[in-house]
């Protein structure tokens, strides 16, 4: 893949993955078409071409769910960060200063055993038990959320409602204080750019921005935490006076980006999903238990994260396709959700289908998501709150898709609550 360090050759470089795109080579069109655009067809004419489809752009992909998921599993095989496919090299940037970037240097990213090793640290607040602590507080948090748009007749419902509940939750298991929230909110936001890799200029100036200021209040945050522990993970990391800054910095900064950056579009998507089938929103209304599988059948439809990325660690063969040591195959793991191979109808949302949870939304292997219970704890705890509170919501105005490739889901999604419906009955009363 290109990779390039001045704006004239980033000019050049989209130019020629645009003639790609336009002569149909798969990779080209997803990585050099807008990111708002509908990217299934091409998951789709992916998997139509074989298990493993070659691009001119030295990359391969895959839309085959067993494919994906053997090579997730593969110890011969690698992750490999996804913003490495992105056309800037976002290091072309830095001052003087070296930056930590998550998506570069956490666990995610790394082999064991250091990924054994740094997982494990964090691992205990994952777990059932871990979690079970959790469900009073995202309730809560919820309700407190929902209190606030209450009465109003409109509010966006990323930025009121879906970005808030998980940002919250991920600043108190941290031990981020009330007061930094917001800081922390912008700083998730910046560090998403490192996921996908940065566009231009102005995004990396904005992604070193995020991780500068976002270092220098974790180096304090984690002061204050070695002379005041509590339970939080920030307080765990500082007792480990063996364990790296770089280490430490890396591994709060993955739990802020995924944490946050993934709910919070688990929890749009789902309700995109809702929205869009009346005779889904009245069953969500009349019996929210349901909510758990709607959360799912979005998890494999439309998942937050679309893809990830692996190497092998020596020349390999993967269905029938020699590769060279360190050639990123894409795993689309959107498309592998949608392989006719495991799933009957495919394209339908049916939520409580019986292979409901054969997907690979969450990946699979020993980079299988931390947080997927959490996750799924929160999308539900979100979805039963609002449509209790708010049984006739409906979307109120154009959805803004982010300008993301690997993330997926709303930016911007107005809806209405009913309440201006009745409005004029309050009026009255009183
Ligand atoms: C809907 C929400 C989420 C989705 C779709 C999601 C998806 C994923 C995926 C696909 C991976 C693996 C990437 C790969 O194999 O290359 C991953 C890893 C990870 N996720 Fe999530 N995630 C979500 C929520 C969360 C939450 C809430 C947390 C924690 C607060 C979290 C923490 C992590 C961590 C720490 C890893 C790295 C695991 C490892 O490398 O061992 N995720 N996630």
């Amino acid at each position: 893949m290109l990779v390039v360090k001045n704006a004239t050759l980033l000019f050049l470089s989209r130019t020629i993955v645009r003639g790609h795109a336009l002569l149909g080579d798969p990779a080209a069109r997803l990585f050099g078409m807008s990111p708002t655009r509908d990217p299934y067809p091409t998951y789709e004419s992916v998997r139509e071409r074989g298990p493993v489809v070659r691009s001119r752009m030295g990359l391969h992909l895959t839309a085959s769910h067993e494919l994906c998921n053997s090579l997730l599993r593969d110890p011969g095989f690698g992750p490999m960060a996804a913003n490495e496919l992105s056309l800037i090299d976002s290091s072309a940037y830095v001052g003087t200063r070296r930056l930590v970037n998550p998506v570069e240097e956490s666990f995610l990213v790394l082999d064991p055993p250091d990924h054994t090793r740094l997982r494990r640290l964090v691992a205990p607040w994952f777990t059932p038990r871990g979690l079970r602590d959790q469900v009073a507080t995202v309730e809560r948090v919820v309700e407190e959320y929902l209190d606030e748009v209450s009465g109003r007749p409109t509010f966006d419902l990323v930025g009121d409602f879906a970005a808030r509940v998980p940002i919250q939750v991920i600043a108190d298991l941290l031990g981020v204080p009330d007061a930094d929230h917001a800081a922390f909110a912008r700083w998730g936001g910046a560090l998403v750019n490192a996921l996908d890799g940065v566009r231009d200029l102005k995004e990396v100036r904005a992604l070193h921005r995020g991780l500068r200021e976002f270092e220098a209040f974790l180096d304090d945050l984690v002061e204050h935490r070695r002379r005041h522990p509590g339970d939080d993970v920030v307080s765990r990391l500082a007792q480990h006076e063996d364990l790296r800054r770089e280490d430490l910095i890396a591994t709060t900064e993955l739990l802020l980006v995924a944490g946050f950056e993934t709910t919070v579009n688990l929890i749009g998507n789902s309700v995109l999903a809702v929205l869009a089938d009346p005779g889904l929103r009245e069953r969500l209304v009349d019996d929210p238990g349901c909510a758990e599988d709607v959360v799912e059948e979005t998890l494999r439809l439309d998942p937050p994260v679309q893809y990830t990325v692996r190497a092998p660690f020596a020349d390999t063969e993967i269905a029938g396709t020699r590769l060279r040591k360190g050639t990123p195959v894409v795993l689309l793991l959107a498309g592998a959700n949608r392989d006719p191979a495991v799933f009957a109808d495919p394209h339908r949302f049916r939520p409580g289908r019986p292979d409901g949870r054969e997907h690979l939304a969450f990946s699979a292997g020993i980079h299988y998501c931390l947080g997927a219970n959490l996750a799924r704890m929160e999308g539900a705890a979100a979805l039963r709150g609002l449509f209790r509170r708010f049984p006739d919501l409906r979307a109120a105005g154009r959805v803004r898709r982010r300008p993301s490739r690997v993330i997926r889901g709303p930016e911007r999604f107005p809806v209405s609550t009913g309440a201006a419906k009745h409005r004029p009955i309050v009026e009255i009363i009183s």
